[in-house]
């Protein structure tokens, strides 16, 4: 009786140790999606209310969430470190080139943090709120679910150079491009289906402006892109003036989460140098782009895939970095 008792507290201890022990810090440097299920039941509730809310009065913003995600995680790792204000010793990654006049979402993360913090205290962290609001942002416009891996901490400082470095560039080689996806860890097939992001969203002008009338220095528009739809841009994105003018990414379905991205590219429809290159510049990857633009099945299982892996580029865990009290400032203590 008394070793079968015994048996039983050993054995409920085995069982239960890693839920008691791991409640609020995350010493195994691992993320869980359980992360916050005792210290902020609430917490997930709470960022896809404010999302769904806000995606409902203007679907941009779910564009606008998903993309911040992925220049956070490629600074420095998924840490917040793009919603750092500039002050004291931090330049803020907001003044980077693919940032300025361009990222957007601070205040709906602003609110969400606020409401986070009204019901528990000091426990979520920024990082996970992005990671969150990438994937309901996903969800609320049609694109897959997944289960997000949670436990990231907040960075104490932020790196402008790092996201001109590391972030690619609209106008960026498929190799330049691969390459700066596998220093994070990523590969060609994440790349092409995290690029299947551009099925929502804007662009500005001056991010392909290049291609409609300068390409390759010879005063010619890109032979890769669709001269009737070449013609469409230039009358809202002129050579001079109008850098400030939006695009849809998907001309086709701009808030739908779907797979006309990929079948715009195989049209020479892409928006972006980035986007068409998938298909012109490498025989794997305009593979990847026909099965995607082919099978929606197929590209949601693998994107939900690469943003999970996305998601997981070197977090801060454990007693590394911290919970910041308001997105845009590290504590002072
Ligand atoms: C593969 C390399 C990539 C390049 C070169 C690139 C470049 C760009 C550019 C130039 C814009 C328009 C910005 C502007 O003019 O204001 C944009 C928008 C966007 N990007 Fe990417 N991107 C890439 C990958 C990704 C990835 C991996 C994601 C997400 C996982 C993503 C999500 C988005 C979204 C959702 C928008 C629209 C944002 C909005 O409407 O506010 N992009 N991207
Ligand atoms: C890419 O765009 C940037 C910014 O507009 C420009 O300075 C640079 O010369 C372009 N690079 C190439 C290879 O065209
Ligand atoms: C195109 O770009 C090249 C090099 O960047 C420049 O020398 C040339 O003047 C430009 N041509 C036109 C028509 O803008």
């Amino acid at each position: 009786m008394a070793r079968s008792l015994s048996f039983l507290v050993a054995l409920s201890l085995l069982v239960c140790a890693p839920l008691c022990f791991c409640r609020n810090t995350n010493g195994g440097g691992y993320l869980y999606p359980q992360f916050y299920d005792h210290s902020c039941p609430k917490a997930l509730e709470i960022v896809n209310s404010i999302v769904a809310k806000a995606v409902a009065k203007e679907a941009r913003i779910a564009a606008s969430l998903l993309r911040l995600h992925f220049h956070d995680c490629f600074v420095q790792g998924c840490d917040a470190s793009i919603l750092l204000d500039s002050s004291g010793k931090i330049t803020s990654e907001k003044r980077s080139n693919p940032n300025i006049n361009s990222a957007r979402g601070f205040e709906l993360i602003d609110e969400i943090k606020s409401a986070i913090e009204k019901e528990c205290p000091n426990t979520v962290s920024c990082a996970d709120i992005m990671a969150l609001a990438a994937r309901d942002s996903t969800v609320l416009t049609g694109g897959p679910s997944w289960v997000v891996p949670l436990g990231r901490r907040d960075s104490r400082g932020a790196s402008l150079s790092g996201s001109n470095n590391n972030i690619p560039a609209p106008n960026n080689t498929f190799q330049t491009i691969l390459t700066k996806f596998k220093r994070q860890g990523l590969d060609i097939v994440d790349l092409v289906a995290l690029s299947g992001s551009h099925t929502i969203g804007n662009s500005r002008c001056t991010s392909f402006r290049q291609r409609l009338y300068n390409q390759s220095g010879n005063g010619q528009p890109d032979v890769t892109l669709h001269p009737s739809y070449a013609a469409q841009l230039r009358s809202r994105c002129p050579r001079s003036g109008g850098d400030q003018n939006l695009f849809f990414l998907d001309f086709v379905s701009p808030t739908k989460f779907d797979s006309s991205y990929f079948k715009n590219l195989l049209a020479s429809k892409g928006l972006l140098s980035s986007d068409q290159i998938l298909v012109t510049s490498s025989a794997q990857s305009k593979q990847l782009v026909q099965q995607y633009a082919e099978n929606v099945e197929l590209f949601f299982q693998q994107f939900a895939k690469s943003m999970i892996k996305m998601g997981n580029i070197s977090p801060l865990t454990g007693s590394r970095g911290d919970i910041r009290k308001h997105c845009r400032k590290i504590n002072q203590n």
